[in-house]
C-alpha cells in the first residue's frame, strides 16, 4: 500500500474492500496503510478529524498549554498535529495498530503512545486524569465497540464537559 500514484477512487476502493467486521482485520489493514495514511486521507479529503478539532476549538475555554489530551485511536497523529497549532501541548495517544503508532511517534508531539486493542483490552488510561478526550474515526463495526465510551468518560476529569459528536466524512 505504498503506491504514490494512487487515485482518489483507488483509495476509496481499498478502504471499501479491505475493511470488514473483524477487529484484527481492521488492525492489519491500518498496519499496512500506516505509511501512506496521511497522504491518502488528504487525497480523499478526509475531514472528520478537522471537524472534531474545529468543534473543540470553538468550545474549549481552559488553558491549552496545560491541559492533558487523550487521543484515543490516534492513528498517525493527525489530531495532535492540528491541535498543536491551536495551542495544545500535552498529548497521550492510544491505538491498536503498531504501524499507525509509529507514524504518530514521528510527529514528536506525544508524551506517551500506548498500544491497545479497545474492546478486547481495557483503555490504558488512569481514571479522572484528562482534560480533553478525543476519539475520531474508530467507533464502528470492526473497530472499537460502543462500550469504550464509558472508558473514555472514566479517563476524563470528573468536572469536564462530555461532548459527543458523530462525524463520518
Ligand atoms: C480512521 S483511523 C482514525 C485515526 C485518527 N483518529 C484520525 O482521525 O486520523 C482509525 C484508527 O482506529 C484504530 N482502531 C480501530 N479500532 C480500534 C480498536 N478497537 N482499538 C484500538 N484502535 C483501533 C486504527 O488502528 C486506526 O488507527
Amino acid at each position: 500500500m505504498s503506491d504514490c500514484s494512487r487515485t482518489r477512487d483507488d483509495v476509496f476502493t481499498l478502504f471499501q474492500f479491505q475493511i470488514g467486521d473483524e477487529l484484527q482485520q481492521t488492525i492489519t489493514f491500518y498496519d499496512r496503510w500506516a505509511l501512506t495514511y496521511n497522504q491518502d486521507t488528504t487525497l480523499i479529503n478526509y475531514r472528520a478529524i478537522h471537524h472534531a478539532v474545529d468543534f473543540l476549538n470553538n468550545h474549549f475555554s481552559g488553558n491549552r498549554e496545560e491541559v492533558q489530551v487523550l487521543d484515543v485511536a490516534c492513528g498517525s497523529g493527525l489530531a495532535a498535529e492540528l491541535m498543536v497549532k491551536l495551542g495544545f501541548r500535552l498529548f497521550v495517544g492510544v491505538d491498536g495498530s503498531k504501524g499507525m503508532l509509529e507514524q504518530a511517534a514521528q510527529t514528536g508531539l506525544y508524551q506517551d503512545l500506548k498500544l491497545a486493542l479497545l474492546g478486547p483490552e481495557p483503555l490504558p488510561a488512569p481514571p479522572d486524569t484528562f482534560d480533553v478526550v478525543i476519539m475520531v474515526g474508530a467507533l464502528d463495526d470492526g473497530f472499537a465497540p460502543v462500550s469504550v465510551v464509558r472508558e473514555l468518560c472514566n479517563a476524563a476529569k470528573p468536572d469536564t464537559r462530555r461532548i459527543w459528536r458523530e462525524s463520518c466524512s
